[in-house]
């Protein structure tokens, strides 16, 4: 990846926030209180005070859209919906001992947490039901998930000082860094590898999600203050005291203060809203099938290809990819009923999906009814307005049902337009607009 490409993303990411009026927060935590900043003017508020507890840690559920955050000193996983309207409310979601870190699974929508003083890896799901505890070591602090994968990460912090990762019923736990005080825990999901931070000397490394090849990344030159960390594709945002630091990692290895508290600063998440979504990477056919399709949650670009020519397709997912978009596509997947409901659930759940007519008016396969289903009753739960982006290539016909629609008409040298097709991408029609119908 060259630095064209990066200020490219830059600008595109700028594009998106000024076309759009979309916005990027960092919400962090300090002692009983939670805070945003609004990376594009700066503005820190308050979301919440007194919480009569420290915060070390924050996650985001994209679907149900909550905020979840330990509060370790009142024995308690909390939660409150974001964005929402002020004040924000906190409820309290399970009683947990002491609770230091916590993970968002959405696929099958757990959360996760670490006790540091039982040792024990617990979780419920959304709602607080179905606690169960799958594991327990030493004392613990960080986790994350691998949710490719299917791999839980977790630090010791006890007698031992490693990182070590389990299945998510607990099962074949494997040290995957030793002798390594750590407190925060991500795992880049652009360049699959894991980071963290090693407390007690302040220093940002990274490695393989097998724990090979690992680098330091930043040092932050301050010791027993960075706490918790959190990655956004090849972004790391780390608390370091007062301070809160991006670090980009790919390509370019550079840390920028985004902000400087009053407050000494634990947690750390990133909301991102941007539309323009630079999604993880479409990977070879070689992880599980949900895995993969988990890959577009929550970031939304979704594919439907309908008819036999799949190589424009797949030309054009390519291309998507150099631009640093990232995406899923039915392509890749079986017809299989089960998947085409998690499918549907997860594109209604998305903000974005393309729908790819390729050059056949021979599109009589399964998708496309699934196709319509879906935009159906996307457009009919959703307040407002939800629309697909169609393509068409070769003059295709467009099915009857997506004729209401405003369809892209691309000729067959598309290849060469990816600049018209990226613009188009960013005035195109958007959650909420209202259009002809
Ligand atoms: C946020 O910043 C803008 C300027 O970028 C300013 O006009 C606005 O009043 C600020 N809002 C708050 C809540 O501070
Ligand atoms: C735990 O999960 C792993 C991987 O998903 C699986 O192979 C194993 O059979 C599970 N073990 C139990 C006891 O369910
Ligand atoms: C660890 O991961 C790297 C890259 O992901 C891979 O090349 C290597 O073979 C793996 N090593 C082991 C021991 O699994
Ligand atoms: C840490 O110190 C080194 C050497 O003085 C400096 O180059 C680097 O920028 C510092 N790092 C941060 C995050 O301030
Ligand atoms: C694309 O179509 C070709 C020919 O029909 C087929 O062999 C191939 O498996 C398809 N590829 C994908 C990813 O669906
Ligand atoms: C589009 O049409 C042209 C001319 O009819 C043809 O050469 C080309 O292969 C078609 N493109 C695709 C992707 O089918």
């Amino acid at each position: 990846m060259t630095c064209h490409f990066l200020v490219l993303c830059e600008l595109v990411i700028l594009v998106c926030l000024i076309s759009q009026g979309l916005q990027n927060k960092l919400i962090y935590s300090t002692q009983n209180t939670i805070k945003e900043i609004n990376l594009r003017s700066g503005n820190v508020s308050v979301l919440l005070s007194n919480l009569r507890s420290n915060i070390y840690s924050l996650d985001y559920d994209y679907k149900t859209e909550y905020i979840y955050f330990p509060r370790h000193n009142l024995n308690v996983i909390s939660r409150f919906r974001y964005p929402a309207g002020k004040p924000y409310i906190v409820e309290n979601v399970i009683t947990a001992a002491e609770p230091i870190a916590l993970v968002i699974d959405p696929l099958d929508e757990y959360v996760f947490w670490t006790e540091l003083y039982t040792g024990k890896i617990c979780k419920c799901n959304f709602n607080g039901l179905n606690k169960a505890c799958i594991l327990q070591d030493d004392k613990l602090y960080a986790i994350t998930l691998d949710y490719r994968s299917r791999w839980l990460y977790y630090t010791t912090f006890g007698t031992t000082r490693k990182i070590r990762r389990a299945r998510l019923n607990g099962s074949d736990k494997q040290t995957v860094i030793n002798s390594v005080e750590v407190t925060g825990l991500g795992i880049d999901t652009n360049g699959w590898r894991l980071y963290w931070m090693v407390h007690n000397i302040g220093e940002l490394r990274s490695s393989t999600l097998n724990g090979t090849n690992i680098i330091k990344v930043l040092n932050t030159n301050k010791t027993q203050t960075s706490i918790g960390i959190y990655v956004h594709n090849s972004n790391i945002y780390c608390t370091n005291g007062l301070q809160l630091l991006k670090v980009t990692a790919m390509p370019v290895k550079a840390a920028y203060v985004l902000h400087t508290d009053t407050a000494t600063t634990h947690g750390v998440l990133l909301y991102d809203d941007i539309r323009c979504i630079f999604l993880t990477l479409l990977k070879q056919i070689v992880v599980p099938i949900m895995s993969y399709v988990h890959e577009c949650f929550p970031f939304d670009f979704f594919i439907i290809h309908i008819g036999k020519d799949n190589q424009s397709c797949l030309t054009f997912t390519h291309l998507l990819k150099q631009e640093e978009y990232n995406c899923c596509s039915n392509l890749y997947l079986t017809p299989d009923l089960e998947i085409q409901d998690k499918l549907a659930q997860m594109i209604t759940d998305s903000k974005y999906y393309i729908i790819w007519i390729s050059s056949e008016n021979d599109y009589s396969n399964s998708w496309l009814d699934w196709c319509i289903d879906i935009v159906r009753h996307t457009s009919a739960s959703r307040h407002g307005y939800f629309l697909p982006y169609i393509f068409r290539l070769n003059n295709s016909k467009v099915p009857a049902d997506l004729k209401q629609y405003e369809a892209y008409e691309l000729s067959s040298d598309f290849p060469w337009k990816m600049q018209e097709i990226l613009d188009y991408l960013k005035r195109g029609p958007t959650k909420g607009e209202k259009t002809k119908s």
